[in-house]
């Protein structure tokens, strides 16, 4: 391809590796030092997401979490309610890390929920979730990887897959794994991050901020919001609505990457906190600082966009 005619969806990360994937959520790879610093505030060991605040709320919390997943799960089951498998209530959770939404999903809409994810360190996590919940087998997990999903044609009536796109290699073939396992009808929700073509490409030096972005977060490459639709189109999906939520998610991640950076700029208070860290959660805070500054390096220039789905299978 002519580089004239580059977007940025087609600039790669180029350490990406399928396997740092799973060490990111497996606590096998510097990267996943992120979630353990987080852990301080929030339950890492059930919620994988950035969550959605409103300004004023809480946003280093469950909460926040609950607040995404609640958005989606609104938009989903409103389609649903006029779908002709009203009656069906089985949701697939693709990519479906540790459970909590899943969870979520049966406690507060009654739905019975089958989740996939390809890490077992979170296939494994997400079960003995579901059992200390006593919820084994209407919220039940296993192995699966999005790009090849276990599951038989026109099997679900409801689908989602919330902020794990990303990491897939090959959106539109998830979304047509997606399209294939939905009965027709059936509805289906996506939480994923897009990138801002003409930021991410504007200079070398953008084009390197963001694969620096890409790399940290362990993510092969982004969709844009364009291209998301024409391949949504093109997985035989009618898309409904799109919401772009960057202000309630993306936005606040950057602001307290400021403040860490800032908190960061003070010596003395770096080492004494980077003890504290290592003994209480057992993170290098070395790492946390690598991947909290090229976030924010990404982040503050606006080249990072969060986009909500919802589409019915036609
Ligand atoms: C950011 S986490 C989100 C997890 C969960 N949806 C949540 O909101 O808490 C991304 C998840 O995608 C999973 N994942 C990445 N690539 C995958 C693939 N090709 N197939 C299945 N799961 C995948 C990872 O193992 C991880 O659990």
């Amino acid at each position: 391809m002519n580089s004239m005619n580059r977007t940025a969806r087609h600039i790669a990360n180029p350490t990406w590796n399928v396997s740092d994937v799973n060490g990111q959520y497996s606590y096998r790879n510097p990267h996943a030092d992120l979630y353990l610093y987080l852990s301080q505030w929030s339950d890492m060991e059930s919620y994988l997401n950035v969550g959605y605040s409103n300004p004023g709320q809480y946003h280093l919390h469950v909460s926040s979490h609950l607040r995404l997943i609640n958005r989606l799960a609104d938009g989903l089951l409103e389609l649903h309610a006029h779908s002709p498998h009203a009656a069906d209530h089985r949701l697939l959770d693709i990519a479906a890390g540790r459970g909590g939404a899943a969870l979520h999903a049966h406690q507060r809409y009654s739905l019975e929920v089958v989740g996939v994810d390809f890490t077992p360190y979170n296939a494994y996590r997400a079960t003995s979730n579901a059992t200390k919940k006593n919820v084994w087998p209407q919220v039940q997990f296993g192995l699966g990887n999005a790009h090849r999903l276990p599951l038989a044609d026109n099997s679900f009536a409801l689908a989602w897959s919330i902020e794990s796109p990303a990491h897939f290699a090959d959106k539109p073939t998830f979304l047509q794994e997606a399209g294939r396992v939905l009965k027709p009808g059936g509805v289906f929700t996506f939480a994923d991050l897009l990138v801002i073509d003409h930021v991410a490409t504007a200079s070398a030096k953008n084009r390197k901020i963001y694969q620096e972005f890409l790399c940290v977060w362990d993510v092969p490459y982004l969709e844009t919001l364009a291209s998301y639709q024409r391949a949504i189109a093109e997985a035989g999906f009618d898309l409904r609505r799109s919401e772009i939520v960057t202000q309630y998610n993306l936005n606040i991640l950057n602001r307290d990457c400021v403040i860490f950076l800032w908190l960061s700029s003070f010596a003395w208070l770096y080492r004494l906190y980077k003890r504290y860290l290592k003994w209480r959660t057992g993170a290098n805070l070395d790492n946390v600082y690598q991947h909290v500054l090229a976030s924010h390096h990404a982040l503050r220039l606006g080249m990072i966009d969060y986009g909500l789905f919802w589409a019915v299978r036609m």
